[in-house]
Parts: C-alpha cells; structure tokens; sequence
C-alpha cells in the first residue's frame, strides 16, 4: 500500500492519496475521519451493482447511500439540485463526509455538490475507473456541464483523500479502459517521454492492456498532474498543459450532446487533432508527429458515428474556459514527445 501527501499551494490544500490493490476502504476511511458521524456515499447504478460489498462496509460505518444513473448526462444543474437537496434534507454539517464512489462523472458532481454545499464539506473520493484512477480524481476540478459548453459550471475543491484500489479495474469493460488510457496516452505525450516509450513498447508487445504495469503506470500519471497543479491549483497557466487534446475533446463531447462520444474518446480524438495543430504550425518534428500518431492510433477506438469536420467544432470553441477575453483561447501544443507547452492562439 502506497500513502501519499501532495501539498497544493496557495492554500496548502492537502490531497491525501491511498493506492494499492484490495485495500481495506473502510478501515481506511475511518482512520482518515474518526470523527465523521454523518457520512453520504454518492455512486452509480452500475457501480452498486458490480460492488455491493463495498457499499455494505461503507453502510456498515454508518454511510448514508444516494445512487445515481450512470452517464455524463449526470453532470447537470439538476442532478446537482437533487444532491445538494439530499445533503440538506438530511441535515449534514460541514463536517459531515462525503464519499464519492465511482468514476470521473461521479468524481465531478460529488466533488461539486460537496464543495458548494455550506460552502465547503469534507470530501473523499474513490475512483473506480482507469480514467479517474490516473487523472480525474486528482487537483480537485469539479464541474458539472451546461448546454452550451463542457464543465462550464464547477469548482477547484481538491478532495483532503483519494483511495485509488486496482481491484475496481478487475471487471472493468474493454471501452473503460481504452476510456482511461486516452488520459494515460496524454501523460506520456506532454510530460513523460519515458512513459510514452514504455507505452509504445507495451504496444508491441500486442499483449491486453488489462495486464499492463498498472501497479506503477498509475501513480506515475497522478504524481505529474500533482506536480502541475500543486503550483497552479486555478489554472493561470501551466495547468493548462494538462489540458491536451481537451480543446477539441470538449468541443466534441457538446456537439454529441454528452452522450454520443464519451470523453475518453473524445480525448483520443482531440490529441490527434491537436497534434496535427502542432505540426501545422510548426512545434512538431515529422518524425515526432509519426511516433505519436502511431500510438495514437494504436490505442484509439474508431469512432462511430464519423465525427464531424474540426471546421464544424471551431466555433464551440468561444465556450472553452481557456478562452481569455481578447486573446483567443490558449491551447497546449507539443513540441516533441514529452514536451508540451502552452501556447496563445486565435479561434482562426
Ligand atoms: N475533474 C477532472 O479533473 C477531470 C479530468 C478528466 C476527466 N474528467 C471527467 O471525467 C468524466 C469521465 O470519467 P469516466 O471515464 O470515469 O466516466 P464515468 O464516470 O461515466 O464511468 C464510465 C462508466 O464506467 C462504469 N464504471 C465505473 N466504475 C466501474 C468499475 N469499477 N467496473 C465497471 N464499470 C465501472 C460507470 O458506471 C460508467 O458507466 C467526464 O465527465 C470528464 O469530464 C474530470
């Protein structure tokens, strides 16, 4: 069992992260909160089905249950409503806990409806998915989406404990973990060269990714987000680099309605847009372009329904919060495999 402390500036926020495989969550979170008398564990259908042993322990310490549908569409004002109502209907305090169990969506709504509710509750997530294991759960975004734009409505509210349990992804379907993998791709392109090798080299192994070097790969992802944001908790500048092929990724989630590609997918295809970008405008080597295609389209699904043309996806663009008022939006660009930056553009 690994036990972590990042520290997040300016405030010293402390994000506490638990990871190993078959951990004892219960034991873990009483230790962590012995004095929570009150405690609500947010989840989804599908994760209380798959694991009811571990809504029984969270029950068995006096966890009060909400279960939610599964899905992005989860992540509006009025789900947000109905948690925020559930909180209050059950008189919890500040210091009351809230346990968000589940993958990034639930991460999301959790980690907002607790930050906001009396202004701000104790928060533990525990991811369950690939991607929130090695990006969601982490530097404390929170966010629900509106009409208009992905994510546009949320908080930075890190979480004071994430419980990061490989056995979640003992049954996880194989679209899940191509989902997470999208995240995993993306660290190794902007960040870890060394990452990216081993992932290519995985690759040619042709063996599934479900028995990848996960035990390792997964704190490896968390440590560089925690390393970014411990400096840049609200995002004024590097912690957009954390963000590629999320411009396009947003974009077209919108325009599928948050249903049609999943953000996963979507990020697949936004990192190989946004490569192109790179190339285009002339960060990106030919040689370097080719090796991260290559393992772009090595992991990436095929989408289906045909995405449409980026032309068609520019002007969702005005709705994307790196977007500064007279400047354009600000998009990371690679320069090379492990290398990306930050960079101004225009929406042209
Ligand atoms: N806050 C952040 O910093 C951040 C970063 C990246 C992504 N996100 C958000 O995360 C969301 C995507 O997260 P996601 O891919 O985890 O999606 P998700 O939460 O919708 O989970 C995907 C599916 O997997 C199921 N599932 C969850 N755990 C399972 C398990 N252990 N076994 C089998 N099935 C399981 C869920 O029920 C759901 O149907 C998006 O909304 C995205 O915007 C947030």
């Amino acid at each position: 069992m690994r036990d972590e402390v990042f520290l997040i500036n300016p405030k010293q926020w402390k994000q506490e992260v638990v990871s190993g495989t078959g951990l004892d969550i219960v034991g873990i979170v009483s230790k962590a909160f012995p004095q929570a008398k009150h405690i609500l564990c947010l989840t989804d259908k599908r994760v209380a089905s798959l694991y009811p042993d571990t809504i029984k322990g969270l029950q068995g310490m006096g966890s009060e249950l909400l279960i939610i549908p599964q899905g992005e569409g989860q992540k509006s004002l009025s789900r947000l409503e109905w948690v925020i109502d559930a909180l209050a209907y059950r008189t919890f305090t500040r210091d009351s806990l809230f346990i968000a169990l589940g993958g990034g969506v639930i991460g999301d709504i959790g980690g907002l409806a607790a930050s906001l509710y009396m202004r701000g509750m104790n928060l533990i997530l525990i991811p369950t998915t690939l991607l929130s294991m090695v990006d969601s759960a982490y530097g404390g975004k929170t966010a629900i989406n509106l009409k208009y734009g992905k994510n546009l409505v949320g908080t930075f509210y890190p979480a004071q404990l994430i419980i990061v349990d490989t056995v979640f992804l003992s049954i996880l379907p194989p679209e899940e973990w191509v989902n997470g993998l999208a995240e995993v791709v993306k660290y190794g392109i902007g960040f870890d060269a060394g990452l990216f090798e081993e992932l290519e080299a995985y690759v040619a192994l042709g063996k599934p990714w479900q028995e990848g070097d996960w035990g390792e790969w997964i704190p490896r992802c968390y440590r560089i987000k925690l390393d970014i944001v411990k400096d840049d908790l609200h995002e004024g500048g590097k912690r957009m680099l954390l963000n590629i092929g999320h411009t396009i990724a947003h974009a077209l989630e919108r325009w599928g309605g948050y249903g049609l590609y999943s953000h996963g997918q979507s990020v697949f295809f936004g990192m190989k847009a946004e490569i192109g970008m790179s190339r285009k405008e002339g960060y990106l080597s030919d040689i370097d372009y080719n090796r991260i295609t290559a393992l772009l389209d090595a992991t990436a699904p095929v989408l289906s329904p045909l995405p449409p043309s980026i032309d068609e996806l520019l002007p969702l663009l005005q709705w994307d919060k790196k977007r500064r008022e007279g400047r354009g939006v600000i998009m990371p660009v690679v320069k090379g495999v492990g290398k990306g930056e930050v960079e101004e553009g225009s929406k042209d």
